[in-house]
């Protein structure tokens, strides 16, 4: 996949599970270089926001781990303790050849098989997002941590304007389930004039 094609406005938008697998397939060998070639820095961003509200030795989910981007950002902001998963076996291989995991495995979509609490913190960098993961996996997420677990994710600005993932987030705020701890837009692929929201939940 090129550049221009894998980072084009088509890929922010609503695709089914297999789509959305066979997208990241076919796009894993180039993953890397298409987003760092466009300034790809919201795992940097989101990984020092975490550090600001949790412990380093704190064990971390990076759920969608993809290539291992978000896991390289967690341990260079010092975390050393982190797992990651994936729903794409060509992604999460290469995040296996990197070297920035303690433990990974292939998940199913919508079905997170780890006991409530085992993370005191999970880290959602561009996986929840229109062409990722459903609005539905923030609850799923939220459901998994202990209370006063944290859940921090990025929605980028397609995904910002999107009332199905604005909606879920307001519902568990509304609801009790969470509170917002922190949230700051900032650049996302600087090079494509993207930005995104780093949000830091907190189970209550
Ligand atoms: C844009 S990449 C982000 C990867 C990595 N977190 C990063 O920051 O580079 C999105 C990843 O989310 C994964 N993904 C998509 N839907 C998912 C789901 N329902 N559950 C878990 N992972 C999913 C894809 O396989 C892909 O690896």
């Amino acid at each position: 996949m090129t550049d221009d094609d894998s980072l084009s406005t088509a890929l922010w938008t609503t695709r089914s599970v297999e789509d959305t697998v066979a997208l990241y397939r076919d796009w894993a060998a180039t993953y890397d270089a298409d987003v760092l070639g466009s300034g790809y820095v919201t795992p940097i961003r989101a990984a020092a926001m975490l550090a600001q509200h949790v412990a380093l030795d704190t064990p971390v989910l990076d759920f969608g781990c993809g290539t291992g981007l978000s896991g390289k950002a967690l341990a260079e902001a010092g975390f050393t303790c982190v797992d990651g998963t994936d729903i794409t076996p060509e992604m999460l291989a290469l995040a296996e050849g990197s070297g920035w995991y303690r433990r990974l495995w292939l998940s199913d979509p919508g079905d997170l098989d780890i006991k409530t609490g085992a993370y005191p913190a999970i880290l959602a960098c561009g996986v929840v997002s229109l062409g990722a993961a459903p609005p539905e996996t923030l609850v799923l997420l939220v459901d998994r941590l202990a209370p006063d677990g944290l859940l921090v994710f990025s929605y980028n600005d397609p995904t910002l304007k999107d009332a199905a993932y604005m909606g879920q987030l307001q519902a568990l705020l509304d609801d009790g389930t969470a509170r917002l701890v922190a949230r700051e837009h900032g650049p996302h692929l600087p090079d494509k004039g993207l930005g995104s929201e780093v949000i830091v939940l907190q189970r209550r």
